[in-house]
């Protein structure tokens, strides 16, 4: 066909570039996650996350009020929880003054219209970093079930607006819906990390939240009975279509770079709303890279942002939310 079609003239300049662009970045895609702690005018770095900080809930309010500013509309809440409050049945996450539902309080008072999401997992509670309970030497599902159940429940009755189940035990989408049924909590949304990896990317996050699995005799070294094997595909889609038939409204795809070709099957495969996580290692490869001066940070930040939106991405957690937001200006 050539010279009649030559593909060049429609990239000789940036306004015929943005004419044809088929992926467009906007605050709207994006959900933030956000790191609690306990105390008062708390603000500190992660140290493997340049940055991003861990902040107490009187900076929270400030905190929303800015994001909602520059148009990001949707949080998600992660708490940092003291160690004498942690055990074996993360017993805590049900306490309905405890840090993630007076977090999620205070952002709904300081910005109403908020989008709150929340973590819902044992790690943070857990004794021995699991996002279960550990019996036997080996992290009990369906007790694990009952427990993520009642910690949903406790998020909504706080105010969550969505529920985020990020352990990937199996049946607790449908163990959570059904009680926030019964209970009336008929509009509490789950968004399913349905389709999670057990992934060494998530080092940084576990620095963040001191949640990493302990190193204690019979107890599991790491999360590979419960996340999934990475040298797999065909799975995710059977784990997604599982989490959607159970009650899932928005099913997730995490970490977000290395898996775009999982984020693409799930796109094709489903009828609701796909997130993406882009998680703390992505983050902290490419502030690391920047830092050396080896890549352009903001450069690299937008396309790989836009990779995962092209790649099927409904949505996207990112720590790079504010970043992009002020990139575009
Ligand atoms: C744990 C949880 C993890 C992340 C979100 N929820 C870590 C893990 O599974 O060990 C990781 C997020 C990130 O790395 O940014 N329930």
């Amino acid at each position: 066909m050539y010279p009649l079609r030559r593909n060049r003239r429609l990239r000789t300049s940036e306004a015929i570039r943005s004419l044809v662009r088929e992926t467009i970045i906007t605050p709207n895609d994006f959900i933030v996650p956000l790191f609690v702690v306990e105390g008062s005018g708390i603000k500190e770095e992660i140290p493997s996350m340049p940055n991003y900080y861990r902040q107490s809930l009187d900076l929270l309010g400030k905190e929303v009020k800015e994001l909602w500013a520059m148009g990001l509309k949707s949080v998600l809440l992660f708490v940092k929880v003291h160690d004498h409050l942690k055990d074996n049945a993360g017993t805590e996450a049900i306490n309905p003054d405890g840090l993630m539902q007076r977090a999620i309080k205070t952002v709904k008072d300081a910005c109403p219209d908020m989008l709150v999401m929340t973590d819902v997992a044992l790690d943070p509670y857990s004794s021995y970093g699991h996002d279960g309970i550990v019996g036997n030497g080996e992290i009990l599902n369906d007790e694990t079930n009952v427990a993520l159940a009642k910690m949903g429940l406790s998020h909504a009755q706080a105010g969550a607006d969505i529920l985020a189940p990020s352990d990937m035990m199996d049946g607790r989408i449908y163990e959570m819906r059904t009680t926030l049924e019964e209970e009336g909590f008929l509009n509490t949304g789950i968004m399913s990390y349905s389709a999670k990896y057990a992934s060494a990317f998530y080092g940084p996050f576990r620095d963040a939240l001191d949640s990493a699995p302990a190193d204690i005799q019979d107890v599991p070294k790491d999360k590979k009975t419960y996340q999934m094997d990475f040298a797999n595909r065909d799975e995710a889609v059977k784990e997604t279509l599982m989490d959607i038939e159970e009650g899932a409204d928005i099913v997730m795809v995490k970490p977000g770079l290395a898996y775009l070709d999982i984020v693409r099957d799930i796109r094709d495969a489903v009828d609701v709303p796909v997130a993406v996580y882009q998680v703390s290692g992505e983050y902290a490869m490419l502030k690391a890279a920047a830092a050396q001066g080896w890549l352009d940070h903001d450069a690299v930040m937008l396309e790989q942002i836009t990779a995962i939106k092209r790649a099927g991405a409904h949505m996207m957690a990112s720590y790079f939310a504010k970043d992009v937001v002020k990139l575009l200006g």
